[in-house]
């Protein structure tokens, strides 16, 4: 692809089903929950943790698009729990669904978030920071908790995924609270990787922008202008995250816990801003 004088070398998982078909049975006889999979991230996660031979728990709010989610995934490896990631009753009922439909848990992927406020944080409403503090990381640590509960970790080979971002390791202004959650999750999942060692492997991912529903008002409109902040000339797929999500949930990362796996197309390491 060329780009005005710029060459920009395609470098990019594959995102065909033919090759991600192909790629190796890494979670073959597994059980894995993915929150917030109805859609952009979390389903990616999910439809490549199921190609790779997972059996997966899809959660979401909304039941319709997790219905229409789970239809392109493999029959019989699939359930979904409709409900809202902060809530206590709904995240036991999801966990009790893995338990009870596939036998067990092995991957929690806690990847609901959300950002429903934008502006500085001397406007910041306390009740809105409340909210996102709650589904980030009390939602999170609230997952990894029941997940535990109900025998994450009695088998071999378990392990925990948080959803960290670039903004919570670098300022963010505009979306500073959101990064303030964040920089939580990823500290969370170092810390959660202490306490659970060596049972369960715990590490975060921390994407840039992301072509996704959440992230759109990020780039729609003037999208090459934000590419080109990133040395690799793109917004992230959602495919990105779930090949790195995958790999972290593996046998693969057998000796990496406690990480903050940056997924970025290199705009931290050229400086640039969340
Ligand atoms: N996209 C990016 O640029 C980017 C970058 C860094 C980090 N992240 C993080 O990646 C994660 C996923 O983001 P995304 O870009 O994939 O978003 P997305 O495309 O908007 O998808 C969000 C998913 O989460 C569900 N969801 C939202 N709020 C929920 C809640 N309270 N309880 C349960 N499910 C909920 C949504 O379904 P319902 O609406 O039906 O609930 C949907 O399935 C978030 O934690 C986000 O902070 C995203």
């Amino acid at each position: 692809m060329v780009e005005g004088s710029t060459r920009v070398i395609e470098n990019a998982v594959p995102v065909d089903d033919a090759a991600v078909a192909a790629a190796r049975a890494r979670h073959e006889g597994r059980v894995a929950i993915v929150t917030g999979a109805s859609r952009g991230i979390g389903l990616a996660i999910a439809r490549r943790l199921a190609d790779e031979g997972a059996s997966v728990v899809l959660t979401a709010r909304r039941p319709e698009p997790l219905e229409e989610a789970a239809a392109a995934l493999p029959e019989g490896r699939v359930r979904i729990v409709p409900g809202n990631a902060q809530d206590p009753a709904h995240r036991r009922e999801a966990v009790a669904t893995a338990v009870g439909e596939f036998g067990g848990i092995d991957i929690l992927v806690a990847n609901a978030g959300i950002n429903p406020v934008y502006g500085p944080l001397l406007e910041l409403d306390h009740d809105a920071a409340r909210k996102i503090f709650e589904v980030n990381v009390l939602g999170t640590l609230g997952w990894v908790q029941e997940a535990c509960a109900a025998g994450l970790g009695e088998r071999d080979g378990a392990a925990i995924l948080a959803m960290s971002s670039v903004t919570g390791a670098v300022a963010s202004p505009g979306i500073g609270w959101y990064g303030v959650t964040k920089a939580a999750v990823a500290h969370l999942a170092t810390t959660l990787a202490v306490e659970l060692a060596p049972r369960v492997r715990v590490n975060a991912l921390a994407p840039a922008v992301v072509r996704t529903r959440f992230a759109r008002a990020l780039y729609e409109g003037h999208e090459e202008e934000v590419a080109a902040r990133y040395p690799l000339g793109r917004l992230g797929r959602p495919e990105d995250v779930a090949a790195a999500a995958a790999f972290l949930c593996s046998a693969d990362a057998g000796w990496v816990t406690g990480q903050v796996l940056t997924v970025d197309g290199g705009l931290l390491a050229a400086g640039g801003v969340a």
